[in-house]
């Protein structure tokens, strides 16, 4: 089988994820990671056997000292990949895309990068429109989220409108110097979420409201949704279980922020890329369906990566896509769950 050939940059929370991600997958290569200075995530790539590039040849010497020897720079890299993903912070892709396209490789971009530079990317929507494009923007981790629970319930009934209210995460684990101590941070505008959702989902009418909160475990999601019709909250449920990258989690597990994130500590890293619904919050009141859900926010995107790579270099059809890559990360339901439409 060829394999596509895949170079990251950027190897912070999400380009670790990613690298590992893609290192599973028996039709890619990961073909090395860009650095630009030496640091832990260096030392770590270097022990998985991660072929190391720096994005400025100069930074050699440090590499070296700890025996890191780096096969070249960024553009050594560009040379023998077909397609980057490029994981480097807000706003940091962008000043790359020049480079990346005078080596003529396509590029998967990040959540955190603007809409207008590329085609944005959720795999239950638009898997096989994607081919013949070179810029790919997978969409943030709240959005992929939102996404992949309104697509599970547009396949039950027509949806006429939609209230979030996102607790959203301070900031990360690694990055808890960033974080706010003590109350919630209040933005009392819409939140972007709401536009993002439209991008792939043009015809829901949706309204996010976000508050940050001093926490890393998780962002935590109040949904408010009015249905065309009464429905049962087993229903509902029942849709939730069968669709791929959707988890209930039972009351028990999810008291608190802390105790969804214990019920995940066996997986690596307590990775979640799944959605998980806590299940008792499903409630329908006649056209009214409320409940919530917790979103990782640091792997939750991995998988629609994967398949973003994959939707442009096989042939495979969109549900195959998402198989494959469930499959190889092990999160994958019955095939019957893979019918996407
Ligand atoms: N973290 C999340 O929860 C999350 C969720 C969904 C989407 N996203 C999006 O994913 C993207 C990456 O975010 P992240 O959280 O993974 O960021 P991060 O943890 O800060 O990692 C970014 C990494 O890129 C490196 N870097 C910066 N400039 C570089 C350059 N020119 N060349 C090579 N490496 C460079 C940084 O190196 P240094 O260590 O030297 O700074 C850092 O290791 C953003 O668009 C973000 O919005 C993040």
């Amino acid at each position: 089988m060829k394999k596509t050939k895949v170079g990251i940059v950027g190897y912070g929370t999400i380009g670790k994820r990613v690298a590992e991600a893609v290192r599973l997958q028996d039709d890619m290569e990961l073909v090395g990671v860009v650095f630009r200075r030496l640091n832990t995530n260096a030392l770590t790539a270097q022990i998985q056997g991660i072929p190391i590039y720096l994005s400025d040849i100069n930074l050699n010497d440090d590499f070296l000292q700890v025996d890191i020897e780096p096969l070249g720079d960024i553009k050594d890299l560009l040379e023998n990949v077909s397609i980057i993903v490029d994981c480097t912070p807000r706003g940091q892709a962008e000043k790359n895309l020049l480079l990346y396209r005078e080596y003529n490789v396509s590029v998967i971009l990040q959540g955190g990068e603007s809409e207008r530079l590329g085609v944005t990317y959720n795999s239950f929507i638009n898997t096989t429109d994607v081919k013949n494009e070179t810029l790919i923007r997978v969409a943030s981790c709240n959005t992929t989220g939102i996404v992949r629970i309104l697509h599970a319930l547009l396949q039950v009934f027509d949806i006429k409108h939609v209230f979030v209210t996102l607790v959203r995460c301070g900031t990360d684990p690694d990055k808890s110097s960033k974080g706010i101590v003590n109350g919630l941070s209040i933005t009392t505008d819409k939140s972007h979420h709401a536009n993002d959702v439209n991008l792939l989902l043009p015809d829901i009418e949706i309204y996010t409201k976000a508050v940050a909160a001093p926490m890393t475990h998780g962002h935590l999601l109040i949904f408010s949704i009015d249905i065309d019709r009464e429905y049962h909250s087993e229903g509902v449920k029942k849709r939730f279980a069968e669709h791929p990258r959707i988890q209930l989690l039972p009351q028990k597990y999810s008291q608190s922020t802390s105790s969804i994130e214990q019920s995940y500590s066996h997986r690596k890293r307590g990775d979640r890329p799944f959605v998980i619904i806590l299940e008792d919050s499903i409630e329908v009141v006649g056209q009214k369906l409320y409940f919530m859900a917790s979103i990782h926010m640091e792997s939750i995107v991995v998988p629609e990566t994967i398949d973003s790579i994959r939707a442009k270099f096989s042939n495979l059809m969109a549900e195959e896509i998402i198989y494959k890559t469930d499959k190889a990360l092990g999160i994958n339901k019955g095939m019957e769950s893979y019918q996407v439409k």
